[in-house]
This record gives structure tokens, sequence and C-alpha cells, in this order.
């Protein structure tokens, strides 16, 4: 098989891609004949070393692949051979063929093609456990999404349309605001040219009952003075690189929150809890209420480029690489 391997923490460019002896399948597990492996944000933090998780070197980079299963284990009874998979890993995903625990896999639903399958878990999980369970938001209340092209803030203004909130979306350029809006944004803010803040408090008549910021640095900081009363400022991610130091006198104004969401460390926690919050994502993409994006394909070979298009703001949507 072929696989992605980080061997020592370091940039992008320093990925091998390496032929490695087919990987031995232990009772209880499945192997997996991989089509497609989603590339998120964390993964090339991951690789760098600047990741609060960081895999004993080395190591396949990756952390969500679909498959197709083509070889059980003793005792497996589910999932079937042939059926296809979606495998949550963490790393060990950008490799043409993989073993997991059989208990631990998805299977995906019919109507997602692979490249969706491949893209939709970390970034729709990440959006709808900060709406659902972390903000606990409302329908009919203002959310305002920063870095809405790209994987978690798109979701969240897909997941945001389908619980029913009135969404203004925040991108850099005119390609990431399509997207935004093909999504269910009722509104979008240039954060190139225009000023966030003073739009979203102008779109929403007297401020935004939540800011989803993934992004970090001046903009998200300057958006907890978008919030209305009682809103939440949620703390997703530091895509800029710049963790934001929140004015508390701007918290206490308004009586406002600060929720934060760290989804990957609660499924550790919570993995039962998780599975229900699984369940019902699943169901919302099953009745069509939301619609992850098809993501662009790279080939597997230039995950390295594929990696570095989405560091540097490039990548509108997902990104998949396929073997
Ligand atoms: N809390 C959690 O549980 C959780 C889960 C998953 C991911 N995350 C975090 O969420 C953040 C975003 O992840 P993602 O998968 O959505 O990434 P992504 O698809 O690359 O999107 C990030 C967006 O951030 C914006 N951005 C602004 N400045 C940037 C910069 N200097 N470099 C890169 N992007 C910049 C870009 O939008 P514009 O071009 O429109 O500004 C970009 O589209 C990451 O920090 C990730 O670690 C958190």
């Amino acid at each position: 098989m072929r696989a992605i391997v980080c061997n020592s923490f370091a940039p992008l460019d320093q990925l091998a891609i390496e032929d490695r002896p087919s990987p031995e399948l232990a009772a209880g597990q499945v192997r997996v004949r991989v089509t497609a492996a989603g590339v998120n944000f964390v993964d090339a933090l991951i690789v760098q070393g600047l990741y609060q998780i960081k895999p004993p070197l080395p190591f396949v980079a990756g952390g969500e692949t679909v498959g197709i299963v083509t070889e059980l284990g003793d005792g497996v009874t589910s999932p079937a051979l042939g059926d296809r998979v979606l495998i949550t890993s963490g790393f060990g995903g950008f490799a043409t063929e993989m073993v997991y625990p059989a208990n631990r896999v998805l299977v995906v639903p019919a109507s997602l093609t692979d490249g969706q399958a491949a893209t939709f878990m970390q970034s729709y999980m990440t959006a709808y456990f900060a709406l659902v369970h972390r903000a606990r938001m409302q329908s009919g209340q203002w959310l305002l999404v920063l870095g809405a092209g790209g994987g978690v803030g798109l979701a969240a203004v897909d997941v945001g349309r389908a619980l029913g909130l009135q969404v203004i979306a925040a991108a850099s350029s005119a390609d990431k605001r399509e997207m935004a809006l093909s999504r269910g944004a009722v509104a979008v803010i240039d954060s190139t040219n225009e000023d966030v803040k003073a739009r979203a408090k102008e779109v929403s008549g007297d401020g935004v009952d939540a800011v989803y910021d993934p992004i970090g640095g001046r903009v998200g900081e300057e958006c907890l003075r978008a919030l209305r009363e009682d809103g939440q400022f949620i703390v997703i991610g530091f895509a800029s690189g710049d963790i934001p130091k929140l004015p508390a006198n701007q918290v206490l104004l308004r009586n406002r929150r600060v929720t934060g969401v760290d989804w990957g460390a609660w499924v550790g926690r919570n993995p039962a809890a998780n599975q229900e919050l699984v369940a019902q994502l699943i169901a919302l993409i099953e009745s069509g209420a939301v619609h992850p994006v098809e993501p662009v394909s790279y080939p597997f070979d230039q995950a390295a480029q594929a990696l570095a298009d989405q560091q540097q703001r490039k990548v509108v949507g997902k990104a998949v690489l396929v073997p």
C-alpha cells in the first residue's frame, strides 16, 4: 500500500510518500480499501508538531477516511464485506489501505459521495456539537459565522440554517461567500474589505445572538462587540495562528458569555453521548436538511499540496485526497 508518512515534525514538504507492506488484520478489525481521505486543517498542524496531540513518529497522516471493506477479522459480524465505511482515526488515514476496529467504523449514508463522506464528520460534528450541545442555539436566533467558506465555518452555516438560525456568513473571497450563500446564509460579509462587526450589527438589527469563531485574531475579538444581550462568543479555533485575548469588560457588558468548544476531547470522554449526536446529524443528512459540500479533489500523492493550499486559505469548502 502507499501512505503519506510523517517521519519528523517538520514543514509540509517533508511529508514522504512511502510504499509499505499491507498492515496485518487482527481479530475484531476490518480491512478497508481507501477511496477518499478528507483533508483537515488539524492534519497540517499535527504533522508540523503544532497540535496538542503528537503521535509517536513515524506515523501516517490523515484523520478521516472512507473506503470499502475488503476483509473481516475474526469475530466481525458488522460491517459486511463490500460496505462503504467512514473511519475517524485522528491519524493513519492518508493510506491506500487501512485496518481498523470494526466497532468504530460508520457505514456511510448512501446519499453521500465518497468525497462528502470523507470530509463531513470533523467539520459537521464540530458545528453540530458547538451549536446544539454547547451553545444551545434556538430557532430564529442570529448567528455570525467567521471563516464561513472553510470546513468548520461552512458546516456551521449549513447546520445553523437547518436549526432555523438566521446565519450571517463572513469570508474573505467571493467564491467562499457564494458557497456560504449556497448553504443558506441570509447575508454575507466581505471580511477583507468590510467592517465585520458593524455589518453584522446592521444586518441583525441589535446585534447577533452568537459569534462562531474558527479564526481567532483581531476580527474575532472585534466581533465580541457585535453580540446582543446574553449573546455567546463561541470559541472554535485559531486558523489565523493568533489566539485572541477577549476583553473581559466586553463580556461583562450586555451579560455576554464565552463558550469553549473542544469536540475531539469531549468525544474521548463521552463516546456514547457523541454517538447520539452523530445519529442526529446523520438523520439531518439523510432527510436532506443539511448538505455537506462536494470537496475539491487532489491526487493522493499531492497530500502536501492539499494541506498547504488549505493552510494558505485557498480551499473553498473542503478538500479530499483520491487514491
Ligand atoms: N474546536 C474544535 O473542536 C475544532 C474542531 C475542528 C477544527 N477546529 C479548528 O477550527 C479552525 C478552522 O478549521 P477548518 O477545518 O475550518 O479550516 P479551513 O477549512 O482551512 O478554514 C479556515 C478558515 O479560516 C480563515 N483564515 C483566516 N486567517 C487564516 C490564516 N492565517 N490561515 C488559514 N486560514 C485563515 C479562512 O477563511 P477566510 O479566507 O474567509 O478568512 C479559512 O477558510 C482550525 O484552527 C481548527 O484547528 C476546531
